[in-house]
C-alpha cells in the first residue's frame, strides 16, 4: 500500500527549534506509514493583502506543497499562550487568495512541546479553532509534550520509551483518520 502524504507545518522558524527536532522525530517515527516532508514556512513574508495581487514564489510553493499533500500534521510551540506570529501568517497566507484556501478538507494532527509542564497546551487549543473556520477537519486527541533535554537522543529519534510508545500510538491514530477524507478532497479539486 502506498503512503499517506504529510506536509509538516512547524510553527517555528527558529535555528534549533525543539518543536523541528520533534517533527524530523516523529517523520522518522511515522515513516512505515507515512512519507513526510516539511513544508517551510520561514521564507514566507508577513502576510499583506497587497501581496496577494502578484502572489510571492515562496507562498505558491508553500501552498502547493500543502494542496499536495493527504494530511498535515503541525507542530507548534506556545508563545505568550497562542501560536507564534509566523504560523498565524503561514496559516492566513494557505487560506488565501480568497476562494484559492489550500486547507480546504484537508485532514490535521496537531502536536507541539515546550519546556513548560503543559506542552505548549494552549497554543495548539487555538490552533484547532483557527484551523475549523478553514474547513480543515482536525483529528480530535491530544498531545502536549512537556521538552526535556533528553526527548529526541543524539541519533534524531524519541529517546523516551513512553513518550515514543503515545506517540507512535498518536501516529497510528492519524494513518486511520486521514485516508477518510479522500474522496472528499478529489472531489473538491
Ligand atoms: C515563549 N515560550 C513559551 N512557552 C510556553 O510554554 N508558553 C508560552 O506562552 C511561551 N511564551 C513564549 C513567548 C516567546 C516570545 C518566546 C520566545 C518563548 C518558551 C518556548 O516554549 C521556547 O522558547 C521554545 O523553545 C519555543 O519553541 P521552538 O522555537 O524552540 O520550537
Amino acid at each position: 500500500m502506498s503512503k499517506i502524504k504529510i506536509a509538516v507545518v512547524v510553527g517555528s522558524n527558529r535555528r534549533e527549534s525543539i518543536n523541528r527536532k520533534l517533527a524530523s522525530a516523529l517523520a522518522r517515527l511515522g515513516s512505515d506509514q507515512f512519507d513526510i516532508k516539511i513544508a517551510e514556512i520561514g521564507d514566507l513574508p508577513l502576510y499583506n493583502p497587497d501581496l496577494e495581487e502578484n502572489l510571492p514564489a515562496e507562498v505558491k510553493r508553500f501552498k502547493s506543497e500543502i494542496e499536495a499533500a493527504d494530511g498535515v500534521l503541525f507542530v507548534t510551540p506556545e508563545y505568550n499562550r497562542s501560536i507564534p506570529a509566523v504560523l498565524k501568517s503561514a496559516v492566513d497566507w494557505g487560506a488565501r487568495p480568497w476562494g484559492k484556501n489550500s486547507w480546504a478538507g484537508k485532514p490535521a494532527a496537531i502536536t507541539g512541546t515546550s519546556p513548560g509542564a503543559i506542552g505548549a497546551a494552549i497554543a495548539q487549543q487555538h490552533l484547532r479553532q483557527v484551523l475549523a473556520i478553514l474547513g480543515v477537519h482536525v483529528m480530535g486527541g491530544e498531545a502536549y509534550i512537556t521538552f526535556k533535554p533528553d526527548l529526541v537522543g543524539a541519533d534524531g529519534t524519541i529517546a523516551d520509551e513512553s513518550v515514543r510508545g503515545f506517540l507512535k500510538a498518536y501516529l497510528d491514530q492519524f494513518a486511520a483518520f486521514a485516508p477518510r477524507f479522500e474522496s472528499a478532497q478529489k472531489a473538491a479539486a
